[in-house]
């Protein structure tokens, strides 16, 4: 018996757009790249293997609190007919919630990775044999059209683990959730995962690893770069920085260059200064009273939240506000 998935939604960016949005983040001052880009066949890879490491807490922590807590998880979400998942990757924390979601008949996993996510939803569907698999392969910092039709009164409930929220600037973190709280609509909700402030030590060192591997994540956009865009960067000429913003409560990754040196991209050279950086990924955190005011703004309430005994990280459940 095999399992094939195929695309539900193939949204992803076209090699133009994937150029211009290179060349734009380049041409700023600072340079820039979207932190989007970091998630090629390879960057995924190499973000499970983040995910593993001893100095990066979210993923284990955030784990233990979904699983601590299922009953009262299960009890806050009420019974869920779709669960759409953004950011999918590996679909290893929606496992925990798919074993315990007897109703749900609609599984929606998003992801820019596109081999990455079409061999998640194989797993998905060899583990849950009666649960619809519609993979999306699209950047979701865009509006998605998802085109879903649940049957009147069946629920939406959007997953949405791993912090990965605290990588949009507040605004885009605003408008992303307010497209959140019209996608699952009244009665719907989101469960997400958020990252909290913390001393700056457990912070560096959750991105900065010395096995080197968030290293080898960074410098792996410009070999994306290269790949998709006939670019000629030397990773190793860029060294990986991670650097906490205590004003806008963020760690920033970095890639410093390490020479004078000039770069071409295809038809386009883009010159660096020694020492000048490229910013590749904000990583927010927040404190439960900074994230409620996001969610409000957005359109939700906190109906719930789960935290560790530390109080390292949260899981938390939302609800649109109804007017
Ligand atoms: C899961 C995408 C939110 O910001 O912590 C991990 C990505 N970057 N190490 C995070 C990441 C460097 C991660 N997100």
């Amino acid at each position: 018996m095999s399992f094939t998935v195929s695309l539900y939604l193939d949204l992803a960016p076209r090699t133009d757009s994937f150029s211009d949005e290179v060349i734009r983040g380049l041409s700023g001052r600072p340079k820039t790249l979207p932190s989007k880009f970091l998630y090629d066949g390879r960057g995924s890879q190499l973000f499970d293997q983040i995910c593993e490491l001893e100095e990066y807490y979210p993923t284990r922590t955030e784990m233990s609190i979904l699983s601590g807590n299922m009953p009262e998880i299960l009890d806050a979400l009420g019974q869920s007919a779709i669960l759409i998942e953004y950011g999918s990757g590996t679909s290893t924390k929606t496992r925990l919630l798919l074993d315990n979601l007897t109703d749900a008949d609609s599984y929606v996993p998003i992801d820019i990775s596109r081999e990455h996510l079409i061999s998640a939803s194989e797993h998905i569907q060899k583990s849950y044999p009666h649960l619809t698999v519609l993979p999306v392969c699209a950047d979701y910092s865009q509006r998605i059209p998802l085109n879903l039709n649940p049957t009147p009164g069946s629920r939406i409930t959007v997953f949405f683990p791993g912090s990965t929220i605290g990588n949009f600037e507040k605004k885009e973190a605003v408008d992303f959730m307010a497209r959140l709280s019209s996608i699952v609509g009244p009665g719907g909700g989101v469960l997400l995962g958020v990252d909290l402030v913390k001393d700056v030590e457990t912070l560096t060192a959750a991105y900065d690893d010395a096995a080197g591997v968030t290293a080898l994540f960074n410098q792996n956009i410009l070999m994306h770069i290269n790949a998709r865009m006939a670019g000629c960067f030397d990773p190793d000429a860029f060294m990986h920085r991670a650097v906490w913003n205590g004003s806008e409560q963020r760690i920033e990754m970095h890639l410093e260059s390490q020479t004078r040196q000039t770069v071409e991209l295809g038809d386009e050279v883009i010159e660096f200064e020694k020492g000048e950086t490229i910013l590749t990924e904000y990583s927010h955190k927040y404190t439960l009273e900074s994230f409620a005011a996001l969610a409000q703004e957005a359109g939700f309430t906190v109906d719930h939240v789960w935290t560790d005994p530390d109080a390292l990280f949260s899981v938390q459940y939302l609800t649109a506000v109804t007017s």
